[in-house]
């Protein structure tokens, strides 16, 4: 096993006295598609925030031997860790092509921008391709369908070369068809990466997961293949029986709800 793997033990993020993060430990490997899931406010999004300097951690999270935690969040960036948001955060009023050519500004020196500027560069190009964008790289990202501005956000990952991709609740709103779709290109991109997803589906979950860790109140709960994790007691108590009973309902963030509404 080589380096390239994220390493987080001990993490702890601590509001004013409630432990949103209490103690999780996690060893992320290159080429897994690794899923957290749990119920809301377990503490998801704010471990994908501790780990990219969003918000104030104790305890480690480490990678390449950089120590993440007390890293400031553009050097995180170069450091080659990415994330999305549970909302889509690509520049409406610019085009698929522009938004991508910012992201990839991360790396680039000035006069190298300007070399680029000569024509579309070839990791655009690639990016634009990876995610099955290439038809629509003129377009304003604001015309684009949500499970498109996801996608968008994914190659904006790829342009900055994140060598491990933290993406909050990507498939959240998409259609079934969408859905297939985003699992299949993480598939494939998460071959040479590390690559975290959030997601509460679970039939999504089912389909594309290599290695699931359930989260509840702050801690991790258990950790495995779906099919172990399934037949976790502890888990179908606290996560999956009541994911059952409410028929989703309960699982539903208004994030969500207002990006369902968002997509119809
Ligand atoms: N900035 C903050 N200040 C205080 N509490 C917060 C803050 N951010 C999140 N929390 C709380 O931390 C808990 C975990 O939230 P979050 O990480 O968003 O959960 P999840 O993504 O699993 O739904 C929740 O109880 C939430 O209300
Ligand atoms: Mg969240």
């Amino acid at each position: 096993m080589n380096d390239d793997y994220l390493e987080i033990r001990g993490l702890t993020v601590d509001f004013d006295g409630f432990k949103a993060i209490d103690g999780v430990d996690l060893t992320l490997l290159e080429g897994q598609l690794h899923f957290l899931i749990g119920p809301n406010g377990a503490g998801k999004t704010t471990l994908v925030d501790a780990v990219t300097g969003l918000v104030p951690a104790t305890g480690l999270a480490r990678y390449r031997h950089q120590d993440l935690l007390r890293t400031k969040s553009h050097r995180i960036v170069r450091a080659g860790i990415g994330r999305t948001f549970q909302t889509a955060t690509v520049f409406e009023g610019l085009s698929v092509l522009q938004n991508l050519d910012i992201a990839g500004g991360v790396h680039r020196t000035a006069w190298k921008m300007a070399l680029a500027r000569r024509g579309t560069p070839s990791y655009v190009e690639e990016a634009l391709e990876t995610v099955g964008l290439s038809g629509l790289r003129d377009k304003p990202a604001g015309v684009l369908a949500h499970g498109q501005k996801q996608w968008l956000e994914i190659g904006m990952l790829l342009v900055q070369d994140a060598r491990v991709m933290l993406l909050d609740e990507p498939v959240a709103g998409m259609s079934a068809e969408e859905r297939e779709e985003t699992g299949e290109l993480l598939g494939r991109i998460g071959r040479e990466r590390t690559i975290v997803v959030i997601e509460h589906d679970m039939d999504f979950v089912r389909s594309y997961a290599d290695v699931v860790t359930v989260m509840h109140a702050g801690k991790v709960l258990a950790e495995g293949s779906v099919a172990e994790i399934q037949a976790n007691a502890r888990v179908q108590e606290v996560y999956l029986g009541r994911q059952h009973k409410t028929s989703g309902a309960e699982m539903s963030s208004g994030a969500e709800s207002s990006q369902e509404a968002g997509h119809a």
